[in-house]
């Protein structure tokens, strides 16, 4: 069986089960390891990815059941090697201890900052509810999220 995606706005054509959740389609076959697998219970918010333009958590979500929708991984949001406002400002504030939920966090911003450029602290919370981070770094994310806030600089990425 064969699974058409786009992903970072390429066309796929993979040869996979299309129940396969679609952070291993993501990670194994097309070679876009971003996106963590965490919990992959839909608990930890570290396979994030936009489809659509929402954050989507991708470890349970059955890859069949995004085709002809537009899906963006982190490595989507630089997609000419230069980080957008919001990678930016994630490493403007080191926003991230050993990383491994940064790609999820900054997807679930990325999506939240393209609807609302001026969030309040209860809207950034309800958007990184789903995001755990072990380590600690929630300061310094909401740090460069403020940022973001100020400079209205997201350039819709
Ligand atoms: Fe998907 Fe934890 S790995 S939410």
């Amino acid at each position: 069986m064969t699974i058409a995606l786009t992903v970072n706005g390429e066309p796929h054509e993979i040869d996979a089960d299309p129940a396969t959740p679609l952070i291993f389609i993501l990670r194994n076959h097309l070679g876009l390891m971003g996106a963590k697998l965490g919990c992959g219970l839909e608990q930890c918010g570290a396979c994030a990815v936009l489809v659509d333009g929402e954050s989507v958590l991708s470890c349970n979500a059955a890859a069949g059941d995004f085709a002809g929708r537009a899906i963006v991984t982190i490595e989507g949001l630089a997609p000419s090697g230069t980080a957008s406002a919001v990678q930016q400002a994630f490493i403007d504030e080191n926003a991230a201890q050993c990383g491994y939920c940064t790609a999820g966090i900054i997807v679930a911003t990325t999506a939240l900052l393209a609807k609302n450029a001026q969030p309040s602290r209860s809207d950034v919370a309800a958007a990184l509810d789903k995001h755990l981070c072990r380590c600690g770094s929630h300061n310094r994310v909401l740090r460069a999220i403020d940022r973001l806030s100020a400079s209205d600089a997201t350039d819709g990425r």
